[in-house]
């Protein structure tokens, strides 16, 4: 009798043990699973296909990560801005910077830039501004891991203001600025600088269309019949005065400006929409066009920025960086080595 009761105390004990750790397996292998399920459909979105198992766990564990912190950050409801997955969601942070974030200015900071500022003078200056409204700005394009970010600045500025010369938007060819323009800085995929790509396009006489020379996110051999099309030209090109946001607010009140900045954090990698002011430094590391500036409903001021990671990244591939920081080299450093074409 003794014995059989110890026996149903220890068995009930060993159960409500069991219970309770099953119960707690279970909550997680549910919370596993449909974390499983939103990897399984994150990858079929964006075509992901791993190699073995071996390697989607390793990416699952990454993409975990990502989702929480994500979720974190948007939760915690003292941010302007919002976060969301996009295509960098299994990649960690070191590993997003590596292959794009190319602008060569971190190693050739303040290489002699003294050109005249065009727009010194410039006095009025609208509220607000976005080149979209006006038709200058062609639809935000996917340079892929391919570091040429460079080269998606330079066209970008140089579509604006053939756009604003002329009357016509042509897009045009970066695939012809990593192909051809290799003499110098510039090195395709492996980095380059906006200035330089500017220097190319003079001295080629001009750019070819983005239809007749296309992109293909890799470096590759200059194809001469293309390079001798120009669908655009510029005549020169200058640099904004540096670390002094009111002059490229002047610069970008007239035309879409090449802006380099540091573009390597990690609410950077994964900014969905808001005005952001996260994080970051002033190591320069992308380059990206500054197509307008205003203000939000709550009166926090902004640069509009065209990015090259395609729509699914930021406002349909653009963010909304906060201006007029403490800092006179701006968020991020974006008014460090603004530069644009001139026509
Ligand atoms: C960013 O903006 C938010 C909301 O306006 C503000 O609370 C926060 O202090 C700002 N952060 C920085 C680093 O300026
Ligand atoms: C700006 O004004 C100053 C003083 O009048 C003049 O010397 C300078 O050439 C002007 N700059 C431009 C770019 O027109
Ligand atoms: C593309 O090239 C063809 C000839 O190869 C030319 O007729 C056409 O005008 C070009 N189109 C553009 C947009 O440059
Ligand atoms: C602006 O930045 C300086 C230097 O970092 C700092 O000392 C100062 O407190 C800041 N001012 C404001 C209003 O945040």
């Amino acid at each position: 009798m003794v014995a059989k009761t110890q026996f149903y105390h220890v068995s009930l004990a060993l159960l409500l043990c069991l219970g309770l750790w099953a119960f707690q397996v279970t909550s997680r292998t549910l919370q596993d699973s449909f974390m499983h399920e939103r990897h399984e459909q994150w990858m079929a979105r964006y075509g992901k296909v791993y190699k073995d198992l071996q390697e989607k766990e390793a990416r699952f564990k990454i993409f975990k990560e990502n989702v929480n912190y994500i979720e974190a950050s948007n939760n915690a409801g003292d941010k302007s801005y919002k976060l969301d997955m996009n295509q960098f969601a299994d990649l960690t942070n070191e590993e997003f910077k590596a292959p794009r974030n190319r602008f060569k200015g971190h190693m050739y900071s303040s290489a002699i830039r003294t050109t005249t500022f065009k727009y010194e003078n410039v006095t009025v200056l609208p509220s607000s501004v976005d080149w979209r409204e006006k038709g200058a700005v062609t639809p935000v394009k996917d340079q892929g891991r391919c570091g040429c970010c460079w080269a998606f600045s330079a066209v970008a500025a140089t579509e604006g203001i053939h756009k604003l010369s002329t009357g016509t938007l042509i897009s045009l060819s970066e695939q012809e600025l990593v192909d051809c323009d290799t003499k110098g800085v510039d090195q395709g995929c492996e980095g380059g600088l906006m200035d330089d790509a500017f220097k190319f396009i003079i001295q080629n006489h001009g750019l070819d269309a983005e239809a007749n020379y296309t992109y293909k996110g890799v470096d590759g051999k200059c194809n001469a019949n293309e390079e001798a099309i120009h669908d655009a030209t510029i005549t020169g090109y200058e640099d904004v005065p540096a670390n002094d946001e009111q002059a490229l607010q002047k610069a970008v009140a007239n035309q879409p400006i090449s802006v380099a900045i540091d573009a390597s954090g990690y609410d950077f990698q994964f900014y969905n929409s808001g005005v952001f002011n996260g994080s970051c430094g002033t190591e320069l590391d992308h380059g990206v066009t500054a197509v307008g500036y205003g203000a939000s409903d709550d009166g926090t001021k902004y640069w509009l920025v065209k990015n090259s990671w395609g729509t699914d990244w930021g406002e349909e591939g653009y963010i909304m960086m906060q201006r007029g920081v403490n800092a006179t080299e701006g968020l991020c450093g974006i008014a460090m080595q603004a530069s644009y074409p001139t026509a």
